[in-house]
């Protein structure tokens, strides 16, 4: 047998390998899975902070933008210095971009939020 026969069977015995083999077979039937969208609506992660003065403004625009107003809902009634050391973690160690001239407003927006009357469940 010739040099190139053999590499001509080399090839064609490692592709068959290739071909054959499990893990080429789950990639072939992976290829038929079918992706289709679907639309969730969740409990109440698309409410906007109330309010018309410039803490609700930057609330809605700086806190909003990672996660919903539900991480604030669900806090106890915390004081003004806890939210000032809540709204320095998220700046400080989860890089919300506030800048220093909005943190007062936002601090005062957010103690009066957590301590407003509260009717119903959560986020109401
Ligand atoms: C850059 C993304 C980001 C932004 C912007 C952001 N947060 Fe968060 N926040 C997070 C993450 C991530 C967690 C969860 C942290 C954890 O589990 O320790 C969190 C958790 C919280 C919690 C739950 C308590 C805690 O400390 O884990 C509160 C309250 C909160 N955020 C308030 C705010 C407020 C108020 C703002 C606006 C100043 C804000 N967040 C902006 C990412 C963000």
């Amino acid at each position: 047998m010739s040099r190139s026969t053999v590499a001509s069977l080399v090839v064609v015995i490692s592709a068959a390998v290739l071909l054959l083999h499990p893990m080429a077979q789950a990639a072939t039937r992976s290829s038929t899975i079918v992706l289709k969208s679907e639309k969730i609506t969740l409990p109440f992660g698309q409410l906007q902070f109330p309010g018309k003065g410039p803490g609700a403004a930057i609330a809605n625009t700086h806190c909003a933008m990672c996660h919903s107003r539900g991480f604030i809902d669900t806090q106890p009634p915390l004081s003004h210095a806890a939210w000032k050391a809540e709204v320095q973690k998220m700046m400080s160690a989860l890089g919300c971009p506030l800048k220093p001239d909005q943190t007062a407003d936002l601090i005062n927006f957010l103690y009066d939020y957590n301590h407003r009357p509260k009717q119903g469940a959560p986020g109401q």
